[in-house]
């Protein structure tokens, strides 16, 4: 059984005073502790320190958005992935479709991160998806697959059931647009099929699948309800902890 995962991608907001803030609010909006829910949070590199503190005696994981595939070395402004082990985070966010299009980053430079990451314990949420012109020429099924592909090249099955997939269409971040259910569904039960294909179907079956883009209160249920869709990746409704925290107990009451 899939448990869900309910991730905030807090991006380039929240410095530690923020952080603090929010998490604060978080403990408070939280009515419950999510028992079925797996819970994460991802503030920028600054906040992780004292997010991890502030957390620890929770059950709210801490991770980052991003590592440089080397262990250490000349690479100024990056930060390796024993240094997040060692800053008490369990997660990393991998390839999002920012960092692939302001960033340079490359099928192949995720295929790195993600080794890298698994090397260090830390979970990689790799995200995939595809821009709205490459779904109007009706190629992001193949898209998708190949990301998928090129991402876990190299990757044992044990090691790929460590691993997150969170499916992004570019065109629902941050636009307040929302894949329909119908949407997130087949493309979620493609990267199962690709799973599968690289691997077995018990590795398909067991691999979470998250969908990103413009989730909140509001259509998480519908979203979450689907067969194939094991949480969200969630941007501007995490920066809200009430709406973080009511997308966690939409999870907790479908678990
Ligand atoms: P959004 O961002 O929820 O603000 O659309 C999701 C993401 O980019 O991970």
């Amino acid at each position: 059984m899939r448990r869900f995962l309910i991730a905030g991608n807090w991006k380039m907001n929240c410095g530690p005073v923020d952080a603090a803030e929010l998490l604060e609010g978080l403990e408070n909006a939280k009515t419950e502790v999510a028992e079925e829910v797996d819970v994460l949070v991802c503030p920028p590199f600054v906040s992780l320190g004292m997010s991890v503190n502030y957390l620890q005696d929770t059950d709210i994981h801490v991770g980052a958005q991003n590592i440089h595939f080397e262990d250490n070395g000349a690479f100024t402004g990056e930060i390796s992935a024993s240094m997040l082990t060692e800053c008490g985070c369990s997660f990393v966010i991998i390839g999002h479709s920012e960092r692939r299009e302001y960033f340079g980053e490359t099928d192949s430079s995720v295929n790195k991160k993600i080794k890298k990451a698994l090397a260090f314990d830390l979970v990689p949420v790799l995200c995939v998806g595809e821009s709205l012109d490459q779904r109007k020429q009706d190629i992001h099924f193949d898209l998708v697959k190949n990301q998928v592909t090129a991402a876990l090249e190299g990757i044992s099955g044990d090691e790929a059931l460590d691993v997150v997939i969170a499916y992004e269409p570019i065109w629902a971040i941050g636009t307040g647009e929302t894949a329909s259910k119908e949407q997130a569904q087949e493309m979620h039960a493609h990267i199962r099929g690709v799973v599968a294909d690289l691997y077995d179907q018990e590795t398909a079956d067991e691999i979470r699948i998250l969908y990103g883009g413009s989730m909140k209160p509001a259509n998480a249920e519908e979203l979450l309800s689907q067969p194939d869709v094991d949480g969200g990746l969630i941007g501007g409704a995490s920066l809200n902890a009430e709406s973080f925290a009511e997308i966690i107990s939409i999870a907790e009451k479908l678990s």
